[in-house]
């Protein structure tokens, strides 16, 4: 034995391709990038700047007072899902049973979870565009093949006629389609109207839906309709704590699926974290059951806030999408920049004020992503600061 020679051989040979292939997060990167310089505002993260709200940190008191501190059931607590089920019923008139429900590490896990149900290799994960970076991480790390529609000629609103076509040329393969309205990056939200239409054109294709609701509660114009009131047997709605009670540290969502389809989703939410958080759940509870003046205090101060930035922002000239739901603001850069990354940085150099290349969302993108969960006074200095550099720059 001690003759033999070593094999040649490194655990980089071990990673396929779809582990290199997926891209690691542009978001947490630039903002890595961003905190080098000191004095920059950042609006860079989306992540609420509001502490999590008393009543939820008291019954997290609580429940470790109480030694809650041992493994919960692989979905949840039984009356962490019933408080899911009464939030869903009172504040978006959704009818789910607690059967129904599944506790996850933040809306995160619930995505990897519910797509590592459904897809594999030769599948299909259908993701309109700009979107959330994870959709194509986690279907390319699934082997799954991405199928991008772009939305930026329509408002970012994903329109009936496009996902018909898409879905008829897919005909026969396993497909997913992820919707998230209000939208990361874009703050586009869909009508009522908007959702039925393409309830519609789905309702007659196979495929299957993720709705991706983490900012419904952050909605401006009218209140966001889930997909699931049309195709409550076709949906999975993905969930998270982390931004409507301001939790994003505490790693806390869910998934709310058809009958039946919930126990699947738990097998692979079970071998992936085993479960979630007990003292999180017991603190979310309350914060679902308790704190509708907090979260209407927050989406209020996010409305001003958007208010600040989109026309603080258009009075300087810039093209902005205007947003109707959670805390981003998607902006044209001006033609003179070659790409995002070049205008980005220099906002940093020059302006002192961060926001996101908006290829972290986009390939080929001509956009970038402010964050408003910051203070009005940070907002209002920012755009300060970015009018003083475009008069100093003449673009
Ligand atoms: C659209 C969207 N989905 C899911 C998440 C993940 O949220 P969390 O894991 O904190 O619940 C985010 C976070 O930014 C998001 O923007």
């Amino acid at each position: 034995m001690g003759t033999e020679e070593a094999r040649e051989f490194t655990l980089m040979d071990m990673i396929p391709d779809s582990i290199k292939n997926s891209q690691a997060s542009l978001i947490r990167e630039f903002d890595a990038y961003a905190s080098q310089f000191e004095g920059v505002i950042r609006l860079t993260l989306g992540e609420p700047d509001f502490n999590t709200p008393q009543k939820i940190k008291d019954a997290a008191v609580a429940s470790l007072s109480e030694n809650h501190t041992h493994y919960p059931p692989t979905s949840g607590t039984l009356d962490f899902r019933k408080a899911v089920c009464e939030f869903l019923k009172r504040r978006r008139g959704l009818d789910f049973e607690p059967g129904q429900i599944v506790a996850t590490v933040g809306a995160s896990e619930a995505l990897r979870s519910v797509m590592g149900t459904f897809v594999g290799p030769g599948d299909v994960v259908i993701i309109p565009t700009p979107a959330f970076g994870f959709y194509e991480s986690i279907a390319v790390q699934l082997g799954a093949q991405p199928v991008f529609i772009d939305t930026s000629r329509t408002d970012f609103k994903l329109k009936p006629e496009t996902l018909n076509r898409t879905l008829t040329a897919l005909e026969d393969v396993n497909t997913l389609l992820i919707l998230n309205y209000p939208n990361n990056p874009t703050g586009a939200s869909l009508t009522r109207a908007e959702v039925k239409a393409l309830a519609d054109v789905i309702a007659r294709h196979k495929v299957g839906v993720v709705s991706d609701e983490v900012y419904a509660l952050i909605s401006y114009d009218e209140p966001t309709t889930s997909i699931a009131e049309f195709l409550p047997d076709r949906t999975v709605v993905v969930d998270s704590c982390s931004k409507s009670l301001a939790m994003t540290g505490w790693r806390l969502g869910y998934i709310a699926a058809p009958k039946g389809i919930a126990e699947q989703i738990a097998k692979v939410h079970q071998s992936t974290v085993a479960t979630a958080p007990r003292p999180a759940m017991d603190a979310a509870a309350v914060g679902y059951r308790e704190c509708d003046a907090d979260i209407d205090a927050m989406v209020s101060e996010y409305h001003d806030r958007r208010n600040l930035l989109y026309y603080g922002l258009k009075s300087q000239g810039f093209d902005c999408a205007s947003p109707s739901g959670a805390f981003y603001l998607y902006m044209r850069i001006p033609d003179s920049f070659p790409d995002t990354m070049t205008f980005c940085k220099a906002m940093v150099e020059k302006a002192k004020v961060a926001c996101i290349p908006g290829d972290a969302f986009e390939k080929n993108s001509r956009s970038v992503r402010f964050s408003y969960a910051a203070s009005q006074e940070d907002l209002r200095e920012a755009l300060h600061r970015i009018s003083a550099w475009k008069s100093q720059e003449g673009f």
